[in-house]
């Protein structure tokens, strides 16, 4: 597995993401949740991206990290308006993840992150916080993140970025490895469509040399090659695909015009 920088620690280039995917309150799907975190930890990745508005997930990522914490860095999000609903989601996500650190919180969507950003910079003074980020889906909110980048109040900033969503290429990216923000690509393959929903069978061949067996790798290694990118977090409900997502952190920097044939068979057999 590859590390590379996220402010001060070294983080997996494949982290796991949990929109959706740990939403779960059965035994049964607990313990699947369970079996993916084993096969992080046994995939060395060990970034856990979570949020409030995840429904059960912060509870689920506690619960199946019990006993480990200390292998993993984890992250969450708020997601309100107001100092007291926020600063009280905050102290939920402590609770729920069953600790006393969480090493990164981002503000999810830029909701209300005029007001969250004082918490959360006082939460980082005493220790509780490691880290600030902020995160956004939509083009319209990177010129407003730019401009919070170049104050140097928030260390990460998690955008959507895959072979077909690179509005982020223009400003966002080069702002970051100019500051050395850490970047984290949500939606490797937007939502799993990119991979699940083709119509026709994309050719490997090409990418054969450079250790790609799937198409998921495929666009996760997009993503990755990148260097301002830190780390991608693709979701997945199924322990199996870990192992697949995470030997993409494993593989070589595709060159440009492997990256250009990449986005081109997405479109093709979109
Ligand atoms: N605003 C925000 O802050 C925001 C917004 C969106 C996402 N995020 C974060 O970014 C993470 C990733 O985004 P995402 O979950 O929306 O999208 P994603 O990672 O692009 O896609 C997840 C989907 O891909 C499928 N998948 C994963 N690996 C696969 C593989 N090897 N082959 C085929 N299908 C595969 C999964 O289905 P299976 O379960 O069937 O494997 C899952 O449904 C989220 O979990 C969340 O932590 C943040």
């Amino acid at each position: 597995m590859e590390y590379r920088k996220l402010g001060n620690l070294e983080i997996s280039t494949i982290g796991l993401g949990t929109l959706r995917t740990f939403d779960v309150t059965s035994d049964e799907d607990i313990a699947v949740r369970s079996h993916i975190v084993d096969n992080c930890l046994s995939n060395d990745i060990n970034l856990i991206d979570c949020a409030s508005a995840y429904g059960n997930a912060e509870k689920v990522v506690g619960i199946t990290t019990q006993g480990r914490r200390d292998k993993f860095y984890m992250a969450s999000k708020v997601r309100t308006e107001g100092k007291e609903a926020g600063e009280a989601q905050i102290a939920q996500s402590f609770e729920l993840f069953q600790t006393d650190y969480i090493d990164l919180y981002q503000i999810h969507n830029m909701i209300d992150w005029k007001t969250h950003l004082p918490t959360l910079e006082a939460q980082k003074e005493e220790g509780k916080i490691g880290m600030i980020g902020v995160t956004a889906m939509v083009d319209e909110a990177y010129p407003e993140i730019v401009e919070l980048m170049k104050t140097g109040r928030i260390d990460t900033v998690q955008i959507p970025y895959n072979v077909m969503d690179r509005e982020v290429e223009k400003e966002l990216l080069p702002t970051a490895e100019e500051l050395g923000t850490g970047i984290l690509v949500m939606e490797p393959l937007k939502k799993g469509r990119y991979v699940k929903d083709l119509k026709s069978q994309p050719d490997l061949t090409p990418l054969a040399e450079y250790g790609i067996e799937t198409w998921a790798q495929a666009l996760l290694s997009w993503v990755l090659s990148v260097p301002t990118v830190s780390t991608t977090i693709p979701a997945t409900s199924r322990p199996e695909r870990i192992n697949e997502n995470a030997k993409a952190g494993t593989l070589d920097a595709l060159p440009q015009e492997l990256r250009d044939y990449v986005r081109e068979e997405t479109e093709r057999c979109l």
